[in-house]
């Protein structure tokens, strides 16, 4: 990625993410994909599950995209051919995403998804790891997304975009989900802008005022991906009980490793519903 490639991407951000969309066709072969997952910290294993990519190469390759910097996100994108209940279906993947908390603005954190709904995707898999606020929640559990709670006071949208977020974390999505996974419960996720962990004080007002979920990610993109006219699901993998819970002090190794411990049964997840979804 050249420099004017991200001056490109804060100045037309749509165009940016419609050239790199066209870059992907070109390496791909595939003129359209229909579905995009973002994979989150720890969940990169979870691909074993979706078999073999036709094609994984950089996304830094790719106009508009920026290299990871964080352990556990690759950098990688892949794409899939599956078989969908409606017929063959081309998969997505990014493997890893940028955050807020790395400093680079709002726009390479969102122009992953916004890539994929110009490559055609109808449907967007935002998955990652959270501390769980609320009791009921264990460790390696995944919880889907019902709702979100943003404490960052930023919005990927500028402008008089005044877009409806009621049924941002799709209500169909989820029942389909779940009807694959009855046992999956759903909460409501705080984004946090991070990259410190949250205090336990801060935990107690999350849980205050309504939430299940703690973690850095994820709200940008379902709005960015929603606003563009995709169907967002949230898939959180519960990797430690958020800060004051337990007592225990958080790192992100215990996070990365808690996701390896789980990936087998996110795979198996994933694996079972993306036929479903289209
Ligand atoms: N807080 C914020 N982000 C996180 C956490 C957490 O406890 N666990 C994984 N990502």
């Amino acid at each position: 990625m050249s420099v004017d490639d991200l001056a490109d991407l804060y100045n037309d951000p749509i165009g940016t993410a419609t050239l790199a969309a066209g870059e992907i066709a070109a390496i791909t072969g595939l003129p359209k994909h229909d579905i995009a997952i973002v994979m989150g910290s720890g969940w990169i294993d979870a691909c074993t599950a979706l078999g073999i990519p036709s094609h994984e190469f950089d996304a830094h390759v790719i106009a508009g995209f920026v290299p990871p910097s964080v352990v556990g996100h690759s950098g990688k994108i892949r794409s899939y051919q599956l078989e969908g209940d409606t017929g063959p279906l081309n998969l997505l993947v990014f493997l890893g995403r940028t955050h807020l908390y790395e400093g680079k603005g709002l726009e390479p954190v969102v122009h992953p998804v916004r890539t994929a709904v110009k490559a055609g995707c109808s449907v967007v898999i935002l998955t990652n790891a959270s501390g769980g606020i609320n009791s009921a929640f264990q460790v390696g559990q995944p919880v889907l997304i019902r709702d979100h709670i943003s404490l960052t006071a930023t919005s990927p949208l500028i402008g008089a975009d005044f877009v409806d977020l009621t049924d941002l974390y799709n209500k169909r999505i989820r029942e389909i989900v779940k009807h694959e996974d009855p046992s999956l419960q759903e909460g409501v996720y705080v984004h946090w802008r991070g990259p410190a962990y949250e205090t336990p004080a801060e935990i107690q007002m999350m849980r205050t005022i309504g939430a299940d979920l703690v973690g850095m990610s994820t709200v940008p993109e379902a709005i960015a991906a929603h606003a563009l006219g995709a169907k967002v699901l949230g898939i959180s993998l519960v990797t430690n009980a958020a800060a004051g819970i337990t007592g225990e002090k958080l790192n992100h190794k215990e996070v990365i490793e808690a996701g390896k411990a789980s990936a087998g049964r996110m795979g198996e997840l994933l694996k079972a519903v993306i036929p479903k979804l289209l």
